[in-house]
């Protein structure tokens, strides 16, 4: 098995390469030391890939990364490898699943449509709805990155586990239940993309250590609110852990209130402090040769 990274994957696929007992096949991204003037992405695999398994790894985010695959899909596929799988950690353009109003480009589907041409099928995580698995006609699978929290969770001493909103529940849950801590769940209405509210809820978290489980930290207004919400309520430790890590804007500045930030390498960042590679590696053993 080879594996091959978009730019922003590149630590993510070297441990997926030796948790799959695969190779990491170096790839060039600029042409030119400092790459285009005009910052077009430019992409060289520097292997054969000629009769193998590959195993492309690379986020789509942010946009110029989506142009990125598909530039390094397409030279994957000139190199006439045997299988090509796409892994996905983070897919961007997820939220716009749905058209809300007449008109509207449905985001999720136009991406999937042209990622797929190059894979014969592909493995993604931490969706913002399962349903988005629908757009794809090859075979796609979500592969669960909660182990890989709850693996964080399990050297941190946490007692209660809190989904800031209904749609983060299905992964608390997974998260608590595999390690059996108690947890629950907040109601948040969205007012705008930069503001949240929650519904009043008491929860038994005097004196605990909490960790707010998400899927996704954005601007990190949902998981700021609930962390003041959880130290309003007398929490004595808030940990906030998140498959993805976007950090718009000022988000740092808002997550200030809480005592630890930590994501995976789906995105890396400051926060990256746990690896998704075990449960990617896992879904590749299960997929065949
Ligand atoms: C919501 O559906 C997601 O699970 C996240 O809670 C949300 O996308 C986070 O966005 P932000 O960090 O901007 O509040």
């Amino acid at each position: 098995m080879k594996v091959v990274a978009g730019s922003a994957s590149v630590g993510l696929a070297r441990e997926l390469a030796k948790a799959a007992g695969g190779e990491f096949i170096e790839v060039a991204y600029e042409k030119h030391p400092g790459g285009f003037p005009d910052g077009e992405r430019y992409v060289r695999i520097l292997a054969p890939l000629e009769g193998q398994r590959v195993v492309v790894v690379a986020t789509t985010h942010p946009d110029p990364k989506i142009v990125e695959l598909l530039l390094l899909l397409d030279a994957v596929r000139d190199l006439k490898p045997r299988r090509v799988t796409l892994v996905i950690p983070y897919f961007g353009y997820g939220r716009q699943d749905k058209r809300f109003e007449p008109g509207e480009a449905l985001s999720a589907r136009a991406i999937a449509r042209h990622l797929q041409e190059g894979a014969d099928e592909l493995l993604t995580m931490g969706l913002h709805h399962p349903d988005l698995l629908t757009f794809f006609d090859i075979p796609a699978r979500e592969v669960s990155g909660m182990p890989a929290i709850g693996r964080y969770l399990g050297g941190r001493e946490v007692d209660f586990v809190l989904a800031p909103d209904d749609g983060a529940a299905r992964h608390a849950k997974e998260v608590a239940e595999t390690s059996g801590i108690p947890w629950d769940a907040l109601e948040k209405t969205r007012i705008d993309s930069y503001t949240v509210k929650f519904d009043p809820k008491r929860l038994d978290v005097r004196g605990r250590r909490v960790a707010i489980v998400d899927d996704v930290i954005s601007t990190g207004g949902t998981v700021a609110l609930a962390a003041r919400e959880m130290k309003a309520q007398g929490a004595k430790h808030v940990l906030v852990a998140a498959l993805h890590g976007l950090f718009v804007g000022n988000a740092w500045d808002k997550l200030a209130v809480c005592d630890e930030v930590a994501t995976s390498d789906t995105i890396p960042s400051r926060a990256t402090k746990f690896s998704v590679a075990p449960e990617f590696a896992g879904a590749l053993r299960k997929g065949g040769p």
